[in-house]
């Protein structure tokens, strides 16, 4: 089978979207981008409805960096029927899910659904959903689905603020304090102690509202213990009412 790599998306591409979609060209002539603003996996209407949408400026972005084919299809579409739901288990109810009942189930059921639409031999996600790309690639793994998923860096502003659709709610205020996520996590980085570091840091802002600030295990997903290889930490919270998410690699050891 020739190679097709697929860059799945909501639209509103920032130049996080479009670094997934210079790595795509890198396994494949062949790069389709969908946009597709998934009502399954907002558990809110407010927020579906509030999701930024310009299928024209998107278009001419990921043109512009070499995607070949976009495919904006329509609810119908991909929904034609009452979707049978896939779960994404244990993991998918802690942390980003949390708040978010059925989200990650709103995830993997689109994912399925565009991946039978489009039939890529490779798919890129970014490691800025570092949840969202475990369980995607869970799942592959164990339903033996036929797809190389390919993992893509976060892309940060020059600030280390990680670009996010989101950002432009925030402020100019909203900014600067903002930046604390990821002087956290980079004072995480450099402590024996990264858990109490995010926190230390995290805590000398007062416009930053915590939702979670922990340290995993790559591998299991699990809080970090003793025998973790490679350690990462995730961040979540709340700046001027806009959430935020980020997360950084620790320790690397395998
Ligand atoms: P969306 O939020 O549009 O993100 C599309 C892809 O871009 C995801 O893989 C996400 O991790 C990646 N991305 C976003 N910001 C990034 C950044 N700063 N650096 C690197 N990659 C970044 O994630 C979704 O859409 C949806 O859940 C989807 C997978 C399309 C299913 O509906």
């Amino acid at each position: 089978m020739k190679d097709r790599a697929f860059v799945p998306t909501m639209g509103a591409l920032h130049a996080g979207h479009l670094s997934l979609i210079e790595l795509a060209k890198s396994y494949s002539d062949e790069v389709i981008v969908s946009i597709f603003v998934n009502p399954l996996q907002f558990e809110n209407k407010e927020d579906l409805a509030k999701y930024p949408r310009d299928l024209d400026a998107d278009k001419k972005l990921a043109m512009s960096v070499g995607a070949t084919q976009i495919w904006a299809p329509t609810v119908d579409e991909i929904y034609p029927d009452e979707p049978s739901i896939i779960s994404a288990g244990k993991l998918g109810s802690k942390y980003e899910g949390v708040n978010r009942a059925g989200h990650f189930d709103g995830v993997l059921t689109v994912v399925d659904r565009l991946f039978k639409h489009v039939q890529p031999t490779h798919a890129i996600f970014g490691e800025k959903d570092f949840q969202q790309l475990f369980l995607i690639k869970q799942w592959v793994q164990e339903n033996k689905i036929p797809v190389e998923i390919i993992s893509a860096p976060l892309i940060r502003d020059k600030d280390g603020l990680a670009l996010s659709s989101r950002n432009i709610r925030l402020g100019d205020q909203g900014r600067k304090s903002a930046i604390v996520i990821s002087q956290a996590l980079l004072a995480a980085r450099e402590s024996r102690d990264p858990q109490s570091a995010m926190l230390e840091v995290l805590a000398s802002e007062p416009s930053f509202t915590l939702d979670y600030a922990i340290v995993i295990d790559e591998e299991s997903f699990e809080e970090a213990s003793a025998s973790t290889l490679n350690s990462r930490a995730l961040i979540a919270g709340w700046v001027n009412g806009v959430r935020l998410l980020d997360n950084m690699q620790m320790s690397v050891v395998a």
